[in-house]
């Protein structure tokens, strides 16, 4: 295990096996992942590791399982782990809510500017009531874009809808049960840019979206637009991003993701006032997180047990 998760599962692996827990609140460097991992039957690792062919193959004949505690994967090699016929699981489902939920709060705070209030608070700044104070957008009935819509995008849906607001969406297939659902109109990338007041990110992180939010798609938003990005940071060009917050092409944005990760303390957004950089907590809930481990031991004890996993993201190696 390549870091403490919450007890309740530890105690589900540790019936099974013995374990081997990287105890360090910073993640293993890479290469004492490498010297760590030989000879090991699973692997229970984090989306702050990178698990690619060499790390495989350096744990040796004897790994069965790979299972990340998280439900993006795009840390592991997945083609390499596939052509090993290694099964690679992780935690879909129970972090749904969490990550929706802290989406929308970041998109209230970066709205109503809640965050640069309470610095300027802090800083003795409040002097007065003042009429033309940190005014910012109204959210009700404003129009959200969302891009990927998936089980988070759709969560994010269903909470605007308490807020009267228009809801777009771009996602590769069309998902006509959630627009009917949630009153959500599918509409292309371009338009989706220039309609929303909010743009919120629920992409997975691949080719196709890496830097998707680049100059050009920033010059299509309002500038008035607020941009949310709970995914992964490389699907934003931080420089754009900066490019685009520092001349006001848009007008604000705030991310709980960020490339890389940590943000680098000289990265020049966080001289900017109008962005809220959290350091990635969107599913961190006490239910969630101990779930989402409880999700990942699951996956790993099956497939120490040679079993399917419950949650298994290259299903092809059971295809042999
Ligand atoms: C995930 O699960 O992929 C999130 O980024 C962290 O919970």
């Amino acid at each position: 295990m390549t870091r403490m998760i919450p007890e309740k599962a530890l105690e589900m692996v540790r019936r099974e096996a013995n374990i081997d827990v990287w105890r360090d609140p910073l993640p293993p460097p890479y290469e004492t992942m490498i010297q760590n991992v030989r000879g090991v039957d699973a692997l229970l690792c984090l989306l702050t590791d990178r698990i690619d062919g060499q790390l495989i193959d350096a744990a040796g004949p004897e790994i069965k399982v790979i299972s990340q505690m998280a439900v993006g994967y795009d840390n592991i090699d997945l083609p390499a782990a596939t052509a090993r016929g290694i099964p690679v699981g992780n935690t879909p489902g129970v972090l749904t809510d969490t990550t929706a939920d802290f989406a929308w709060a970041l998109l209230m705070a970066a709205a109503r500017r809640v965050v640069e209030g309470d610095k300027f608070t802090r800083a003795g700044k409040w002097k007065t009531w003042g009429p033309m104070d940190f005014l910012g957008p109204d959210i009700t009935g404003a129009t959200l874009g969302i891009i990927g819509f998936g089980r988070i995008g759709q969560g994010l849906a269903r909470r605007a809808s308490g807020f009267d607001m228009r809801v777009l969406y771009h996602d590769t297939q069309r998902r006509p049960e959630a627009e009917l659902k949630y009153g959500a109109q599918y509409a292309g990338l371009e338009a989706l840019l220039r309609e929303a007041d909010f743009v919120s990110l629920h992409t997975i992180l691949s080719q196709a979206t890496y830097h998707l939010m680049d100059d050009a798609h920033f010059r299509l938003m309002k500038p008035s637009g607020i941009l949310i990005n709970t995914a992964r940071g490389p699907v934003v060009d931080s420089a754009a991003l900066y490019r685009a917050l520092s001349s006001g092409t848009i007008a604000y944005a705030a991310l709980d993701v960020t490339e890389p990760e940590p943000v680098r303390p000289d990265d020049p957004l966080l001289t900017l006032d109008n962005i809220i950089i959290a350091p990635h907590i969107a599913s961190a809930s006490f239910a969630t997180r101990s779930r989402m481990a409880v999700m990942a031991a699951a996956n790993l004890i099956a497939g120490l047990k040679g079993e399917r996993l419950p949650n298994c993201v290259n299903p092809q190696v059971y295809e042999h």
